[in-house]
């Protein structure tokens, strides 16, 4: 596991979009696994940047989300499939047919998750996996649990996340309960992980997943197993590592 710590938030987004655009360069028609949050808003600015001035194409990249609020449609200004059209895909030249999300608007879970899993199926493995971290060590929507959850799954969010997000809805019970994510083994799966944090309120987690004990209780602390492994911090969310 690699840790880089920058300064600021703006230095993470430089170094995160450098190691997506070098993936982009090296492998044009890659699949690339996306995150939703706060946290990669940088990235995506600094991408469509790049793509702007003509030194990346996103012409053949194939790009799989991480999940989506079950209930949800696309055009739902609170939905993945929405922020990552309006922060990423309706400013570069992806063609919007090879960029998945779960479907939110799917109400059988089961068809859900097996419809998505064969899309990672028929894509996989993932060459770069990017991920931020939950306040309680969620990636994607994998919540702390007994287990770690294979494949695509509908989990209950926990209240820690449903808190978390509620600032970006006009009250916390339009916050969805559920949501569709991939599993953590197809996050294992993927052949590069580069995940990112800032800010302050992330120290203690990103001190606990990445040099704590391996735990369900923790998702993002299997991260340690994988061989592959990035993590940009900024100053605040890397006070507490050494
Ligand atoms: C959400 C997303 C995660 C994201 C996390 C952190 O719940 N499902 O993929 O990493 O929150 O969000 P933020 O970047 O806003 O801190």
């Amino acid at each position: 596991m690699k840790i880089i710590k920058t300064n600021t938030y703006e230095d993470m987004s430089r170094i995160a979009a450098n190691l997506i655009a070098s993936q982009v360069t090296v492998k044009p028609n890659c699949v690339l696994g996306l995150a939703t949050g706060s946290t990669p808003i940088g990235t995506y600015e600094e991408l469509v940047k790049r793509v702007k001035s003509g030194e990346l194409d996103f012409s053949e990249v194939t790009s799989i989300n991480l999940d989506e609020y079950k209930g949800l449609s696309p055009e739902n200004d609170q939905s993945y499939r929405y922020f990552m059209n309006e922060h990423l895909f309706n400013h570069i030249n992806i063609k919007k047919e090879n960029t998945y999300v779960p479907n939110g608007l799917e109400a059988d879970a089961v068809k859900a998750c097996a419809d998505y899993d064969a899309i990672i199926k028929k894509f996989g493995p993932i060459d770069l996996q990017l991920l931020g971290l939950g306040p309680n060590g969620h990636i994607g929507f994998n919540e702390p649990a007994d287990h770690f959850v294979p494949s695509t799954n509908c989990v209950d969010l926990a209240q820690a996340t449903i808190d978390a997000n509620a600032r970006f809805f006009s009250s916390i019970d339009e916050v969805p309960k559920q949501a569709y994510t991939m599993g953590i083994g197809t996050i294992m799966q993927a052949k590069k992980v580069l995940i990112i944090a800032n800010g302050a309120k992330k120290a203690e987690i990103v001190k606990k997943a990445f040099f704590g004990p391996v735990s369900p209780q923790v998702p993002a602390s299997i991260l340690q197993l994988h061989g592959d492994v990035t993590v940009v911090v900024d100053a605040e969310a890397g006070k507490l590592l050494d």
